[in-house]
């Protein structure tokens, strides 16, 4: 029994019953399951917004669903979910909501925190964002010389760098190309340099995005930008045009030297890695207009409104958080790729990194006690048809179980021209054939039909049984983008809510930051720091050494 009066998850009849049930499954096949059922490949699909989601590619029966449903009713996933809806602080190590629905939420919506209804401060920001927005794109706003603005640099890091650095790229189509933007995230120098080494200082306008403000590497390279700006400038008025801030933490950042004036809020109920779609979002709106961005939130509210209102039996959300429960934890699997068949989803999978890993990486219970089942995947993937010449020889024919998320798109991009956009099908029937050959493989009989030599046969026989969930969409537009990161964030909710963790705080990263500041002094000055290990501390030396110190 958990000290909260629940009983431990692996301790529950129905997950007792999910693994006997895998047990009596055994190595099923795919091609046993659509061989018994003809229709599978129609009936194990869903829809929400415009994603058609095929997941009868999974080792799984109906008697599976049903059973991963009974956990999840066991484990009272709809509950937690009314509860995060409603702003209840259910991020509870933190003692904070967590309201993220509550930035694509309309403007008549109410949700309340502390008795205070949040939707009209969210519209105020992003009415705000909208008038900045297009002042800059229009030419209204000007740099200190009277320029006008080229170029856009986002500073920030983790959920202040991914999710717009992502939506950049996957929204490239839709940016005013007569705008440079680019994002810095790296303490690491180089980065910064390469962002700026090429562009004027009288036309770059830096977005430092920090909802803590506190983040070293974000306040580093903000205030390396700020005397790159005035070694050309000269002048510290000029920091008011070229630097805006996207924080919570006002104090912090009129501390920096940026005019309050100047700062899009946001608020402590959004997550960093859940944040893009708040003030944080700002360089992407500058880059795609307001308009653009109202849409991607659009897409965000849809599936937000199918994740809060569909049944157990279609709620998409729900089956692919069970989905992988099913593998990480009756089949061992370890990892989940995410494969996009479009170049704009570049970043995409990165993204979805600090979502799922940061979410759920956690051994540590809600009821403080240490998880006795494996929680989230190692969450990998590039864009297809790349990966299919660099990893997808292990996914084939591996030793490894890697289920896999496809997501293609039925038209390309509106402005590839003819001849790119004839290339589509090549890539759409790479993306077809790469989920059919996972599942259903080649036997032996089938390669040796084709003459194959009986010693090359092994090697030229896949098994097969790879599942894979397929997400079909029609065209890559802003609300389709929103549509496919709300999945993933209600996803990773519903993981999150079964394994009995909690999915918003991310105290792992604070050992790392601690230690970082501890160490600096021995690497600049040599001084002898308390508490390094030997091993470290021969590093620290030959690191010295090696650099002339
Ligand atoms: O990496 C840890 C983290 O706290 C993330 O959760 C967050 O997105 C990132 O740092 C950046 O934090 P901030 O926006 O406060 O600079």
């Amino acid at each position: 029994m958990n000290a909260d009066g629940r009983t431990r998850l692996n301790q529950t009849s129905e997950w007792t019953a999910l693994a006997k049930h895998r047990e009596e499954l055994g190595d099923v096949q795919l091609r046993e399951l659509f061989a018994a059922d003809s229709g599978r490949g129609t009936a194990y699909t869903l829809r929400v917004g415009d994603l058609y989601v095929d997941y009868s590619k999974h080792l799984v029966t109906d008697d599976t669903l049903r059973l991963l449903r009974e956990l999840a009713a066991a484990t009272d996933v709809f509950g937690l979910r009314d509860a995060m809806f409603r702003g209840e602080k259910i991020n509870t190590t933190e003692n904070r909501a967590v309201l993220h629905t509550a930035l694509r939420a309309p403007r008549d919506a109410v949700i309340e925190v502390d008795g205070e209804n949040v939707v009209p401060g969210v519209h105020a920001v992003l009415d705000n964002m909208a008038d900045f927005a297009n002042r800059v794109r229009s030419g209204e706003w000007t740099g200190h010389t009277g320029k006008r603005i080229r170029n856009v640099v986002n500073v920030g890091i983790g959920g202040s760098d991914l999710g717009p650095a992502m939506a950049y790229e996957v929204l490239r189509a839709f940016t005013d190309r007569s705008l440079t933007v680019r994002f810095v995230s790296n303490v690491d120098g180089a980065d910064l340099h390469e962002a700026v080494r090429d562009l004027d200082p009288a036309e770059t306008l830096f977005v430092i995005a920090s909802k803590t403000f506190t983040t070293i590497e974000t306040v580093t390279n903000a205030t390396s930008a700020r005397g790159w700006l005035l070694d050309a400038l000269g002048d510290e008025a000029a920091v008011a045009k070229h630097f805006v801030a996207l924080s919570t933490n006002a104090e912090k950042v009129a501390e920096f030297g940026i005019d309050t004036a100047n700062m899009f809020e946001f608020w402590d109920w959004v997550g960093g890695r859940y944040s893009y779609d708040s003030a944080i979002g700002l360089a992407l709106m500058i880059a795609i207009g307001p308009d653009n961005f109202r849409e991607m939130l659009e897409g965000f509210r849809i599936v937000d409104e199918h994740f809060r209102t569909a049944p157990a039996e279609s709620n998409v959300p729900l089956l692919l958080g069970l989905l992988g429960i099913w593998y990480g934890n009756f089949h061992d699997a370890q990892s989940h790729a995410v494969l996009p068949y479009s170049h704009y989803l570049s970043k995409f999978t990165a993204y979805l990194q600090q979502l799922d890993m940061e979410s759920n990486g956690k051994y540590v219970g809600r009821d403080g006690r240490e998880v006795e089942w494996q929680t989230g995947p190692v969450v990998w993937g590039t864009p297809g048809t790349n990966g299919q010449h660099a990893y997808y020889q292990l996914i084939h024919q591996g030793t490894k179980l890697v289920p896999a998320d496809f997501i293609g798109f039925a038209r390309p991009v509106g402005e590839l021209g003819d001849r790119l956009k004839a290339q589509h099908d090549l890539l759409m029937a790479n993306f077809f054939a790469q989920t059919q050959a996972l599942a259903f493989g080649k036997t032996p009989q089938e390669v040796r039909a084709e003459g194959v030599p009986e010693e090359l046969v092994p090697h030229k026989t896949f098994k097969g049984n790879h599942p894979t969930t397929t997400i079909l969409a029609p065209e890559l537009t802003p609300s389709v983008l929103g549509q496919l990161v709300a999945l993933y964030e209600h996803k990773v909710f519903v993981q999150g809510a079964v394994w009995n963790i909690d999915s918003f705080d991310q105290w792992g990263v604070e050992l790392g930051k601690v230690l970082a500041k501890r160490v600096e002094p021995a690497l600049t000055e040599g001084a002898e720091v308390e508490g390094l290990d030997p091993s470290t501390k021969a590093l620290v030396a030959t690191y010295r050494e090696l650099r002339g110190r």
